[in-house]
């Protein structure tokens, strides 16, 4: 099942992404349109160029060539607008355990970016830190030092920080990796209710077995090239990652 996207909340047009005083590009002409609300599992070998990608999209990654726009802003130019409207959860991320901050001024700290200039947090924002937390099934956490939470937890407060943006794209880099089974199930399931609330999530994964049953759009990357862009059932998923791995590992 082939893709077609007319109205795209990211466009991306032949780009390729350099790091600084890198001698080569990683992503490599990669064309991309994706739609509000979709869900896009973005799959491939170590080293293919998928966090890349999404800091790309992201904007904090200059374009050699091409052009991104992404929620209608030129990403080259207007990086900082474009991540107030964007939520990135980043891949192995952990707190230093002397962290001084709580799960709540974790999680409400996603807030910052949308607060006004010298504006403090109001009943609103600490409602909405409530609520995402609730989503994320962590409230019991709220007081506790970040530090002192396991690693699945810390990652569970990550998600509940990009969320609790309201974020109209929602950037996932291996969101599984220290989960549970139980609690990919759990994390898959409020991935789906947000895309269906109208959110397009991106999520980077090695993990499938926990995707619900749902249609989503497989990207895959080999060598910082698109390799692969369909349509799928959750459940095929892993197959045709399996396949790019397989052709990467023995080309
Ligand atoms: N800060 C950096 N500076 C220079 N090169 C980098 C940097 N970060 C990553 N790379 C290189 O870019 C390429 C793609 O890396 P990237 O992290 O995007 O891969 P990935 O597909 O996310 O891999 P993984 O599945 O292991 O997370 C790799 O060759 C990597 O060595
Ligand atoms: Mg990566």
């Amino acid at each position: 099942m082939k893709t077609v996207t007319a109205d795209p909340v990211i466009d991306l047009e032949g780009i390729y992404t350099a790091y600084e005083g890198a001698d080569r590009p990683i992503i490599k002409d990669a064309s991309l349109r994706i739609g509000k609300g979709e869900f896009v599992i973005v799959g491939g070998p170590n080293g293919a160029g998928k966090t890349t990608l999404l800091e790309s999209i992201n904007g904090m990654l200059p374009l050699t060539h091409g052009r991104a726009t992404v929620c209608g802003l030129d990403v080259s130019r207007r990086g900082n607008d474009v991540r107030k409207k964007v939520g990135y959860v980043i891949q192995n991320f952990a707190f230093d355990p002397l962290t001084p901050f709580s799960v709540e001024q974790v999680v409400l700290m996603g807030r910052y970016g949308l607060l006004g200039w010298l504006k403090r947090p109001d009943e609103k924002d600490h409602g909405a830190v409530a609520s995402a937390l609730h989503r994320l099934g962590i409230e019991d956490l709220g007081s506790r030092p970040i530090g002192k939470l396991s690693g699945g937890q810390q990652q569970k407060v990550l998600i509940a920080q990009s969320l609790v943006r309201n974020p109209e794209i929602l950037l996932l880099d291996e969101p599984f990796s220290n989960l549970d089974l139980c609690s990919r199930d759990f994390i898959s399931n409020v991935l789906v209710d947000t895309v269906k609330s109208g959110c397009t999530v991106i999520m980077v994964s090695h993990a499938f077995d926990g995707l619900p049953d749902y249609l989503v759009r497989i990207v895959a990357l080999n060598d910082g090239c698109i390799c692969l862009d369909e349509m799928c059932q959750a459940c095929d998923v892993e197959e045709h990652v399996r396949t790019v791995c397989r052709v990467a590992t023995h080309a």
